[in-house]
């Protein structure tokens, strides 16, 4: 049986089909939720039920808590309804008109960045261009049905290549083929662009933006993209890596930082070591989160933009929570483990 969910605050109403789960059924039919995983764990989907009832499943899956389901809050890529449903939720404009395709592409260079990243650029076949917005991810397609998620950190309208930025995981079977037999002209597959992590370019505030390793990567896209625009406004990107050789950018951040003077900084966050600079720039130690709040510890008024492991999301979101930031402000990329496929 089908049932009629109308989104707020817009008055949008879609339909859901049996066994669809509210997110299948609203982009199914153009409208462009936030989303990440799509299995439950991070949390990117979560709304509010206004009215009626979903259902998430035998076990409530790890991206919402028993308090936050009693509060009315669901996950919409679980979430199936069991009547008419009115909900709450952001809706993107701008990815609605972006279509997901499935490319070969060639390897068009690897540049070691630091001992355990990668940059690994794609080069699409001539005919074709990816449309992306700044901060999105891609699927690298592995025989056999695997598929590893990598954020892209080039911008929209620098797509000669893709750019990603691969960290050597030990025994990570992409991340291995990466750093030990890819080479230029190697064939991959990969399907784009996908989630709903970028720029809200209508929102006046200031922004924040909060990236731990290579959560860099689709943070960088994001920067290029408003550099390319023109800042006019506070940019702050704080980069928490373990050691000062975890910050593998220096030239760029050299260029970002002369280019566009008081609208752009970077506060390198160490935890593992106590280097007075990292890249050229003063560095403090211990977490990202920590060192945002210590220069801003009222977050009522900006934008935050974060990406990297999904520990430090974690820490940073009730962090930041606390320290006055509502949740429509807060935009974020988890960078979940891949899940081998079934
Ligand atoms: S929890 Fe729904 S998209 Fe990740």
């Amino acid at each position: 049986m089908a049932f009629d969910v109308t989104i707020q605050p817009s008055g949008h109403t879609f339909e859901v089909e049996d066994d669809e789960t509210v997110l299948e059924a609203g982009l199914r039919q153009g409208f462009a939720f936030p989303y990440g995983c799509r299995n439950g764990a991070c949390g990117s989907c979560k709304g509010r039920v206004l009215q009626g009832e979903v259902d998430h499943g035998p076990t409530l899956p790890p991206g919402l808590s028993e308090a936050e389901r009693a509060d009315g809050m669901a996950l919409f890529c679980q979430a199936v309804p069991v009547d008419d449903l009115e909900i709450e939720v952001r809706e993107i404009g701008a990815a609605r008109d972006i279509v997901v395709k499935t490319l070969p592409c060639r390897v068009a260079a690897l540049n070691r960045l630091a001992d355990d990243v990668m940059e690994l650029r794609l080069q699409l076949p001539v005919t074709e261009r990816l449309q992306f917005l700044a901060g999105q991810y891609l699927d690298i397609l592995l025989k056999g049905g695997d598929r590893r998620s990598y954020s892209l950190a080039n911008a929209p309208h620098d797509d000669e290549h893709l750019v990603l930025h691969v960290r050597h995981l030990p025994g990570g079977r992409f991340s291995t083929m990466v750093f030990e037999e890819l080479a230029p002209k190697a064939l991959l597959r990969i399907e784009g662009p996908l989630g709903s992590f970028f720029v809200d370019e209508e929102s006046p505030r200031p922004r924040l933006f909060v990236g731990g390793g290579t959560g860099f990567g689709p943070l960088k896209g994001m920067l290029d993209h408003l550099a390319a625009e023109g800042m006019d406004r506070t940019h702050h990107l704080f980069w928490g890596a373990r050691t000062a050789e975890g910050i593998y950018a220096p030239d760029w951040l050299a260029q970002m930082t002369r280019e566009q003077g008081e609208h752009f900084r970077c506060t390198p966050v160490l935890s593992e070591a106590a280097a007075a600079t990292a890249a050229g720039l003063p560095a403090i130690s211990g977490w990202p989160h920590d060192a945002v709040l210590a220069e801003y510890p009222d977050l009522s008024g900006f934008d935050v933009y974060m990406a990297g492991p999904p520990a430090m999301i974690a820490a940073a979101r009730e962090a930041f929570q606390g320290a006055g930031l509502p949740p429509e402000q807060l935009y974020y990329d988890s960078f979940e483990p891949a899940v081998p496929a079934e």
